[in-house]
């Protein structure tokens, strides 16, 4: 092993915009981060990079009692001055989803390498300039692909790869919880989720993380028919005053995808879970089934399936929930998020493309913007490839 004093050493200094908010803070700064700030990031050869983490926001009191917390010595809201600061490597953004689009163009205009949260932009037009500035700029650019870091997707993708499943025929996924109202108990999401006017809506939310993860387990989209609702029209927001919930909270989604698999993807705000996890996934082919969760995948081979026979009059007769076994990860598989930041520290460094970029982020955009048009019009929607 390198001795950490003597090793050569890089740093990374990191400009972090919505660090006050959920995703931004938690998942980003606290589980990301500041771990990487604890033991750096070790490249192959031997070279170790420091990773320094500079907090930016609008809200000086929150930044300079998180900055405090965390122990870190540089904190503004100044955004713009950050960005111009030539000793910043690299821009991230965790944002309200309307704040994206120009925020990334400045930090790429900048000369920035930059790390983002999903959807990249609020339109497939503005998504897709993005991803053309990048390229000319010739920056590396990152976008949250976390679900397919996740151990249950891991595995299943692992399933995958060794032909487990025969030849794929469908995939169902379920996600969703019951988001509270705001009225009785506070709501557990922030209330621009939940407006239309300022980026909200569950399609434009989940339907970019479904792109990657149906592209990244079973192929490119090809089709999508969906139905978007809002289930609950008002709701209460963090201060406890009623406002119109005027986004979709509730989208039903079939999509075809390359070999005539079809995916069939329900998402809402407004279940209740009777499932093991949050999100599950099951994959149904002919040698074999499985169903993988956030952290968890079951497998059912084609010689262990049973042969249920319909009958109404009998109570069940089979434990079909036993008759699943449990696919292990067979490795330490570290939070979603921390995994993909050092992959894209790496590649910075390394000055490559990270394999989930803005053109990855731009189809997501396109399958939430079709999600919706297909939702309003009634109607299967093709989709188009985007070519930059
Ligand atoms: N990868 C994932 O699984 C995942 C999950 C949830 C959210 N997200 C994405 O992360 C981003 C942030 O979502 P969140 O749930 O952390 O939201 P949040 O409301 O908790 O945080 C939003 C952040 O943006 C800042 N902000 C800037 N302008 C604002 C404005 N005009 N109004 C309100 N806040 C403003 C806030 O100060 C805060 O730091 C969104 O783009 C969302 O799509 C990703």
């Amino acid at each position: 092993m390198t001795n950490k004093s003597t090793a050569p050493r890089r740093t990374l200094r990191i400009a972090m915009n919505g660090v006050t908010g959920r995703m931004g803070y938690r998942q980003h700064l606290v589980r990301s981060i500041l771990p990487l700030r604890e033991t750096g990031l070790r490249l192959d050869d031997g070279t170790l990079v420091d990773v320094e983490p500079i907090l930016v926001g609008r809200n000086a009191d929150r930044l300079a009692e998180l900055a405090a917390l965390h122990e870190v010595p540089t904190w503004t809201t100044d955004a713009a001055a950050v960005i111009a600061d030539p000793s910043i490597d690299v821009y991230f953004d965790a944002q309200v989803t309307s704040r994206r689009a120009a925020a990334l163009t400045a930090a790429i205009k900048a000369g920035k390498h930059i790390y983002t949260e999903k959807p990249t932009a609020e339109t497939l037009e503005e998504a897709i300039e993005l991803a053309r500035l990048a390229q000319n700029a010739g920056v590396v650019a990152g976008v949250v692909h976390d679900k397919l870091y996740l151990p249950g997707l891991v595995k299943l993708r692992r399933l995958v790869d060794e032909g487990f499943f025969g030849r794929i025929l469908s995939m169902r996924g379920d996600f969703g919880y019951w988001v509270f109202e705001g009225d009785g108990q506070p709501a557990q999401r922030p209330s621009w989720n939940y407006r239309a006017e300022d980026g909200g809506g569950i399609t434009v939310d989940m339907f970019c993380h479904w792109n990657y993860v149906m592209e990244g387990i079973l192929g490119p989209v090809r089709s999508v028919t969906a139905k978007a609702v809002t289930q609950i029209p008002v709701r209460w927001d963090e201060n406890g005053r009623e406002y119109a919930a005027t986004a979709d909270d509730a989208a039903y989604g079939i999509f075809e995808i390359d070999g005539g698999i079809i995916a069939q993807i329900n998402s809402a705000w407004t279940v209740r879970v009777r499932r093991d996890e949050l999100v599950e996934f099951q994959v149904d082919g002919t040698h074999g089934s499985a169903v993988a969760g956030l952290r968890n995948c079951v497998a059912q081979h084609r010689s262990s399936t049973p042969k249920p026979v319909w009958n109404p009059d009998l109570p069940v007769t089979e434990p079909f929930r036993d008759q699943w076994l449990d696919v292990p990860a067979n490795a330490d598989l570290d939070n979603g998020f921390k995994l993909q930041w050092e992959e894209f520290l790496r590649d910075v460094i390394a000055e490559r493309p990270h394999r989930f970029g803005l053109l990855s982020a731009a189809r997501g955009v396109q399958l939430a913007e079709l999600g919706l048009q297909s939702s309003e019009r009634g109607m299967r929607l093709e989709v188009p490839e985007i070519a930059l």
